[in-house]
């Protein structure tokens, strides 16, 4: 695990995205994986520049999604789905049919598991997956104490969690307490990795993944084992280092 210390969030983003570009240009059939809340919008963001600038084209990417929540419909604008589309498919030439992301609508939630882990299979694997960490340590929504070989499946949301996250809804009793989830073996398959990580809340976090052991009270630590991650952390996140 490579740890790469950056100034500051727009650095990170651009950083980060130079990263995906080449990956998009040195893939004949580019699959990414990607990520939802506040830390991914800037690469977002610079991807649409850079698909403006003609600099790159979507259109033999393939995505996938880490996750969504359970009840909400793609039109709702906190759903996962409706800010991928919001934050960046709907501003570039990506086919909409090489888009996935797990349907948090579907009427078996076991099946929709089932068949998102068929999909990364069929189409993987992930040449570059992007992640972001939750304050209390979770990758994706696997919470803490969720196993380091769990695949794509059901969870129930942490209070924590449902608390951070209740920003992005008008209030709390809104957050959905259950998610599916890609898992963290699943992730792990991944050729390449690249955690995003930024702010002052996600230094203890950090501290536990860089100086710490690799437990699954804190899921990102299973980063540590990965052969190719990089974790980018800004001086806020950085704080509590030794
Ligand atoms: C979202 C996801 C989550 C977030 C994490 C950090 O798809 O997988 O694990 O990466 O909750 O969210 P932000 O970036 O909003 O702090």
């Amino acid at each position: 695990m490579r740890v790469l210390k950056i100034n500051s969030y727009q650095e990170m983003s651009e950083w980060v995205c130079k990263r995906v570009i080449d990956t998009i240009k040195s893939c004949e059939n580019p699959v990414l994986g990607l990520a939802t809340g506040s830390t991914p919008k800037g690469l977002y963001q610079c991807l649409i520049e850079a698909y403006n600038r003609k600099e790159i084209s979507f259109k033999n990417v393939t995505t996938f999604n880490l996750d969504e929540y359970i009840g909400l419909d793609p039109k709702n604008p906190s759903s996962y789905n409706y800010f991928m589309q919001d934050r960046l498919f709907n501003h570039v030439d990506i086919d909409p049919k090489r888009v996935f992301l797990p349907n948090g609508m579907a009427t078996d939630i076991e099946k929709e598991c089932d068949d998102f882990e068929a999909l990364i299979k069929k189409h993987g694997p992930i040449d570059l997956q992007i992640l972001g960490v939750g304050v209390n340590g979770h990758i994706a929504f696997n919470e803490p104490g969720t196993s380091f070989t769990s695949r794509t499946q059901r969870t129930q949301l942490t209070a924590n969690t449902i608390e951070v996250n209740s920003r992005f809804f008008e209030n709390k009793d809104e957050v959905p307490t259950e998610a599916i989830t890609m898992g963290i073996g699943t992730i792990m398959e991944s050729k390449e990795i690249i955690l995003l990580i930024s702010g002052q809340n996600k230094a203890q976090a950090v501290k536990h993944l860089v100086e710490g052991e690799a437990t699954e009270d804190c899921p990102v630590t299973v980063i540590q084992k990965h052969p190719n991650a990089t974790v980018v952390i800004d001086e806020e996140a950085a704080s509590l280092l030794s």
